[in-house]
């Protein structure tokens, strides 16, 4: 199935029958305190995405495509609801979180299901967004809630889509804490979770890799690899994106005692397909939409590094296409259902 460029329908947001028009209170909750520096590449690497928003791409993670689906939106969108039914949003007055909202569509989608549904997000431009489409989302590091004592046991599901690829840097894994920020990640969604909701539920999607790749390879510039090498797609795509991928397992003994792994599917085919949908529009964007071209330029212009990083890894090496290509591709894109271990003594 090839991309078909045409405009986007919005994500439709009918509500269940009787809820139609009325709006969910927003949840009470302060500004969490600062308590982790958010990754400036992360957030710098946002600032150089924020580009595609001129081109309408404003859904960032995965899809679910059916044969017949012709746009990027329609798979995104049956991707959201296979994640809010995961999670169990599916009665009005749900309290969902979620880490990383983008520029807020599953949380849209979620509000139009009855919910409230509340964002966190440390990219500004994102959060601009979200605020101005009247979404209630904080511009914040996700490490910042764990010492949010206003914002524990005030949710009963949290889905964080596509954000966690961002939570361990090179260095984090080369000194040794990797699986420490993985089990901080689940104790902060567990403490986020109210111990009264029956079954609740954390649902994630993530990049995999294979198989460990050396911290060295990311930390190594781009350009000393050789080219075409997998050395040097890690390097371009760490050096862009800010980033570290977890192995296959890694995060289920992370999740322990907090989580069980109650599901798993894999998404990569829908990956794949979303990712040559936003291909295809940012190509046609260059010749097409100067409002794309102007962003490309300023971030280039503003942050030289990372801008020319961005275009060489994006535009010029594909790496970020590289990732789900061939019948083997190197990574897998897993997405995961957590359950609450209430057995194990966690709480
Ligand atoms: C690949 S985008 C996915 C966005 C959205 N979930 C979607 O599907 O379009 C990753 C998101 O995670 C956010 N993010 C990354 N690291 C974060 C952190 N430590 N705390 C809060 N948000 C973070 C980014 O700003 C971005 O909005």
């Amino acid at each position: 199935m090839g991309p078909v460029l045409q405009r986007k329908p919005r994500l439709s947001v009918s509500r269940p029958k009787g809820q139609e028009g009325k709006r969910s209170d927003p949840l009470s909750l302060p500004q969490p305190a600062p308590r982790v520096a958010a990754i400036p590449l992360v957030k710098l690497c946002y600032t150089g995405v924020h580009a595609a928003e001129a081109v309408g791409i404003r859904d960032l993670a995965d899809g679910e495509f059916s044969p017949t689906d012709t746009t990027l939106e329609e798979g995104i969108e049956r991707q959201l609801n296979y994640l809010l039914d995961e999670v169990g949003c599916t009665r009005p007055g749900f309290r969902l979180l979620e880490i990383g909202c983008g520029y807020g569509s599953l949380l849209r989608l979620a509000a139009a299901r009855g919910a409230r549904a509340v964002g966190v997000n440390l990219s500004p431009e994102q959060v601009r967004y979200c605020r101005h489409q009247g979404l209630q989302v904080y511009c914040c590091n996700y490490r910042d809630l764990y010492d949010a004592a206003e914002w524990c046991g005030q949710f009963d599901g949290v889905i964080a889509n596509g954000s966690l690829e961002h939570w361990v840097q090179p260095e984090d894994v080369r000194d040794g804490r990797m699986d420490a920020i993985y089990r901080e990640s689940f104790e902060i969604v567990h403490r986020m979770l109210d111990p009264r909701t029956p079954n609740a539920r954390y649902v994630t999607t993530a990049i995999h890799v294979q198989r460990e790749v050396k911290p060295e390879y990311l930390l190594t510039p781009w350009y000393r690899h050789p080219r075409g090498s997998d050395r040097r797609h890690f390097s371009l795509l760490h050096n862009w994106m800010g980033g570290y991928y977890p192995v296959a397992g890694q995060l289920e003994a992370c999740a322990r005692p907090h989580f069980a792994l109650t599901k798993e599917a894999d998404g990569t085919t829908g990956y794949k397909i979303a990712n040559d949908f936003r291909m295809a529009r940012m190509m046609r964007g260059l010749y097409t939409s100067p409002k794309l071209v102007w962003r490309l330029a300023r971030m280039v212009a503003m942050h030289p590094a990372i801008g020319m990083t961005m275009l060489e890894c994006y535009y010029i090496e594909k790496s970020w296409d590289w990732q789900f290509q061939g019948d083997d591709p190197p990574m897998r894109l897993l997405r995961h259902t957590w359950t609450v271990n209430r057995e194990a003594g966690s709480d």
